[in-house]
């Protein structure tokens, strides 16, 4: 970890996963720009970023200081009155390294955050890896020959690898002996559970005092449009076995943080949730839980998909043909992309209350329109329509996934079931994990009372 400043205890705390490249960098230049403009002087911006290695966590400030710099710089030549240091002031950075694939590595950065953050107002879970070993050519040319949009919006020509699983959570002895232990899907637990896992650590931090009557902590998921009901086996929920393990991963996030606010999920959600490591059990009596959100950040030309330079170039121009075919869901450009993750970041507590009041709750993604002005748009996920309300039906159906099916009353039950199942499955494998790493004696033990 390396502190770079002395943060202030009543800032506007925001933790990004995955912030050195990509979508998480871009959320965090992002984060930077609509803060500064929408927040008064008096707020402080404290951005605590997660990268892989301490290397990539410096140099990834140094970048965001330089955007920080380019932005004060600009706003104080148009604002006359306005000084750039006096702007740069305003925003702290912080850099932590986590390897989602380890649950230690998670507990550790979990309790080094706990013991040297006051609060935590958002959490961004951004990091991800789509687990794929290459490209079916043939089927990619075909599939967008004859149907360019919808082929590069949900691409069927991505060749997953089956079976990949984690290195061992648990270091083998000093004399060499292994401990034995379950798989952990590597997409599954890069994607989801190590967020998961994070989430739960984190959520002291993220609950908020009611009588001071602050909005609650946001845990704001990055899911994707191929979120497919289909690829989610719940009898393979880490999906080792599948072909479509970053689809599941996906869908298995959709299904979280959509259900976490039904009854059906509520013992489950609230075991999650709890802050039962602080010492005082009236403390969650005071305090609001945190909320789930979910975003996804429509497509964008990024290193998740790896590939030489004149494919990426290739992969651009598709994704340019689409927008201008008349795709909504082609922000193409990782700034563009982290609209709707920084909306939700920053939006106002009663406006994402009163949204979801007259629309249900919902998956927001991150749109443009044909000239590349982007958007926050309410985004379709399937057996939850798009905010739960059987008999609600967009006009705009363009963009909408080939396996979409309009929600019927059966639909709902049935996801509200995935969700509960689902969320008793997670708390279970939490729970289950806990007791390994502590029976190993190599679980990080959280401080009470924090
Ligand atoms: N690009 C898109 O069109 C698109 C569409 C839908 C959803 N998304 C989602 O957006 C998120 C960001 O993707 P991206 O497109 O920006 O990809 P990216 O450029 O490859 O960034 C992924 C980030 O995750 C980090 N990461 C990977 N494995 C990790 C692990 N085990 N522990 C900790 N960090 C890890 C990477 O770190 P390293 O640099 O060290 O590898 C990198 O910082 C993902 O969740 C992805 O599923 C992207």
């Amino acid at each position: 970890m390396s502190d770079t400043n002395i943060l202030p205890e009543d800032g506007f705390y925001v933790l990004i996963t995955g912030a050195n490249s990509g979508l998480g960098f871009a959320i965090g230049c992002r984060l930077i720009d609509e803060f500064l403009q929408t927040h008064p002087p008096s707020e402080n911006l404290i951005l605590i970023i997660t990268t892989r290695s301490e290397r990539k966590g410096s140099d990834t400030i140094v970048q965001l200081r330089k955007h920080l710099q380019k932005v004060c710089e600009q706003t104080a030549r148009t604002a006359p009155g306005t000084s750039s240091k006096a702007l740069q002031q305003r925003v702290h950075f912080r850099n932590e390294v986590l390897d989602l694939t380890s649950l230690i590595s998670v507990q550790k950065v979990a309790k080094r955050i706990r013991n040297s953050t006051p609060k935590l107002d958002a959490i961004i879970l951004n990091a991800g890896i789509g687990g794929w070993e290459g490209i079916n050519w043939g089927k990619a040319i075909w599939s967008i020959l004859t149907g360019w949009k919808r082929a590069v919006t949900y691409p069927t020509f991505k060749k997953s690898g089956v079976g990949w699983t984690t290195k061992p959570q648990i270091p083998a002895s000093a004399d060499g002996k292994k401990v034995d232990e379950p798989p952990l899907g590597e997409v599954f637990c890069a994607n989801f559970f190590g967020h998961y896992m994070l989430g739960h650590y984190l959520a002291p931090l993220l609950a908020k005092d009611i009588q001071r009557d602050e909005a609650p902590g946001r845990i704001i998921w990055l899911s994707s449009l191929e979120a497919y009901g289909r690829s989610l086996n719940l009898d393979d929920i880490q999906s080792i076995g599948s072909r479509e393990p970053y689809e599941s991963s996906k869908r298995l996030t959709d299904v979280i943080a959509i259900t976490s606010t039904l009854p059906s999920t509520a013992a489950s959600v609230n075991s999650y949730l709890s802050c039962s490591t602080q010492p005082s059990s009236s403390s969650s009596e005071k305090t609001t839980k945190p909320r789930l959100y979910l975003t996804h950040p429509g497509i964008c030309g990024t290193a998740i998909m790896p590939l030489p330079w004149i494919l990426q170039m290739c992969m651009f121009a598709a994704f340019w043909i689409a927008r201008l075919l008349g795709s909504q869901w082609h922000p193409i450009t990782a700034d563009k992309g982290a609209c709707a993750p920084v909306w939700v970041a920053l939006a106002k507590q009663s406006t994402l209350d009163s949204m979801e009041r007259g629309e249900g709750v919902g998956k927001w993604g991150s749109a443009t329109d044909w000239w590349g002005n982007e958007r926050v748009e309410r985004t379709e996920v399937e057996g939850w329509g798009w905010g739960g309300k059987v008999g609600v039906r967009r006009k705009n159906l363009s963009g909408r996934s080939p396996t979409a099916k309009d929600l019927t009353e059966e639909g709902k039950i049935e996801f509200e079931e995935t969700g509960r199942r689902c969320w008793r499955e997670m708390e279970r494998l939490r729970v289950e994990w806990e007791r390994r790493l502590e029976k190993a004696g190599a679980a990080v033990k959280m401080d009470p009372g924090v």
